[in-house]
């Protein structure tokens, strides 16, 4: 039985491929994560180190995914425990690819409770019943109610907690109807619909033009280049930190999005089209609403302090702030809110598929008894950062960032060493609707791994002492978890390699 590719679904259209992909990528990072990070490195400049991260590490890696994915699944195999194995003919591949079902895995856990969030406060605003404070008050007294009605919120009260139940309710929902009735339709609906309400947000965030000063003054702030940051290896390494992260890379979500596509199938194509709609979410909507509205309404003197005060600050507490004081500001944060808990959708549901493919894949359960498995066992494994909000910031960085960038260099160097970059290289143009340009061979061969080593090295080395220093209670519960995750896995890869009569 091993090795016949039995039914697998399949995207029904390229429209639809393109719109999932990019609904995989364009997440909360295009709107909060970018802004702040080019606000505080650089501002116009930070845009050369970005595209040139951009080109150097994002896209080749992207296209390494797709065409990994795509392999896989003519094989029958969509998470990375069963396409690794085909790749490097070694018994260690499979429990490599372990690492591709627990980032994706992990994260979930806690990206679901805070997607429910931003549903939670779409809400709020609908039905205005967020803060309104005094607009004449000064900034903090101002800002103070929101940011104690977010503390509330999180703490977590019994609302913050319905709208979780709500939240992956709805994820579970999508999930149930499978690749092309639910992922596909929900991403024809949920992308459009997220950039309508980004440019009405955008072009209304223009306008603003308070006595601190006006949006066009936020756009100045924003883009304004200090190159002398360039000189500053921090820079370099926020830019591609940030290209990692905003094109969901190093997750094992975008290949398993692609082990369902057609076998002789563009990716070289798609995958450019789905990352360009990533970069005008990010770059050109993501750029022109949060930071812009925060300068118009603060000044920007105070924009600093926006910038740093962290995305959730600036999602959660600023712009809610903000809207509250324009004229039909309940409308504006339910666009708002809205907007970011379709970004998260599509994105939550792309990080649930490894683990439910990979149970279909190589155990043969049918979708609903995946689904419903890995449902159960994220409502369970979410309570930890629901009521325990050290532990997220610890599962945000062994799963969220560190496993993240060592997952991506080890794919590209099962799929580009081990496997034989000749190989690698027909396989990413196989069906392509053009040829990638020569170029690329050599970057894949050799710049992205180099780029991807030196940026793990550098994170270990800033973060490590600070993680590790860490001794909190619920840090610890955290990673006790994420052991148990791992072993967990790692025994459920072993149980499919008997069961599909391979050697442990
Ligand atoms: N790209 C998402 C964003 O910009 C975040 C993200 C990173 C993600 N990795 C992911 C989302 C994997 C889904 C799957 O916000």
């Amino acid at each position: 039985m091993a090795g016949t590719p039995e039914f697998r679904e399949q995207w029904s259209t390229k429209l639809g491929l393109i719109l999932a992909m990019a609904g995989n990528a364009v997440g909360l990072g295009n709107f909060l994560r970018f802004p702040t990070q080019a606000a505080e490195n650089g501002g116009g400049a930070f845009m050369i180190p970005y595209m040139i991260a951009m080109l150097l590490i994002a896209i080749p890696l992207m296209w390494t995914e797709w065409a990994i994915g795509r392999y896989g699944g003519a094989k029958g195999h969509g998470a990375t425990p069963g396409i690794f194995k085909f790749l490097w003919k070694n018994p260690i591949s499979k429990y490599i690819g372990v690492l591709g079902l627990f980032v994706p895995f992990v994260v979930l856990c806690y990206y679901i409770y805070i997607e429910s969030w931003t549903l939670g406060y779409a809400i709020f605003s609908l039905f205005g019943v967020l803060p309104h404070p005094d607009p004449s008050l000064p900034q903090n007294q101002y800002l103070k109610p929101f940011a104690d009605f977010l503390s509330w919120y999180t703490k977590p009260s019994f609302v913050a907690y319905l709208f979780f139940l709500i939240t992956i309710a709805f994820n579970a929902f999508i999930l149930y109807k499978g690749v092309s009735g639910g992922i596909e339709k929900f991403a024809k609906v949920a992308i459009p619909t997220l950039f309508i309400l980004a440019a009405v947000l955008m072009i209304r965030v223009i306008l603003i033009e308070t006595p601190n000063g006006t949006a066009v003054q936020g756009l100045d702030f924003l883009w304004h280049p200090d190159f002398s940051q360039l000189l500053n290896p921090q820079v370099w390494l926020a830019a591609a930190g940030q290209v990692f992260f905003t094109l969901s890379l190093g997750f094992g979500a975008i290949i398993t999005y692609a082990s369902y596509i057609r076998e002789d199938d563009d990716i070289v194509a798609s995958g450019l089209s789905s990352a360009s709609l990533n970069e005008l979410a990010e770059v050109i909507l993501g750029g022109s609403i949060a930071i812009p509205a925060a300068v118009a309404f603060f000044g920007v003197m105070n924009a600093q302090n926006v910038a740093e005060s962290g995305a959730f600050n600036l999602a959660f507490v600023s712009l809610p702030a903000i809207f509250s004081n324009l004229t039909g500001g309940g409308i504006l944060g339910f666009f708002w809110f809205f907007l970011l808990f379709f970004a998260g959708a599509t994105s939550s549901v792309a990080i649930s598929m490894p683990v439910i493919t990979f149970l279909q894949d190589e155990f043969k359960l049918s979708r609903t008894v995946a689904v419903t498995a890995t449902v159960i066992f994220t409502f369970l494994v979410a309570q930890i950062p629901i009521f325990l909000p050290k532990a997220l910031d610890e599962m945000d960085f062994w799963a969220g960032t560190f496993f993240v960038v060592l997952f991506a260099l080890l794919e590209v160097v099962v799929f580009f060493w081990l496997f034989e970059s000749k190989k690698a290289w027909e396989e990413i143009n196989r069906g392509g609707l053009f040829r990638v340009p020569r170029f690329y061979y050599y970057v894949l061969k050799f710049v992205t791994p180099v780029a991807l080593f030196i940026i793990l090295i550098a994170w270990s080395v800033e973060m490590f002492p600070k993680v590790l220093s860490t001794t909190s209670m619920e840090a610890w519960i955290a990673r006790l978890v994420m052991i148990f995750i791992l072993l967990l896995l790692f025994f459920m890869v072993y149980l499919a390699s008997k069961r599909n009569g391979e050697t442990a």
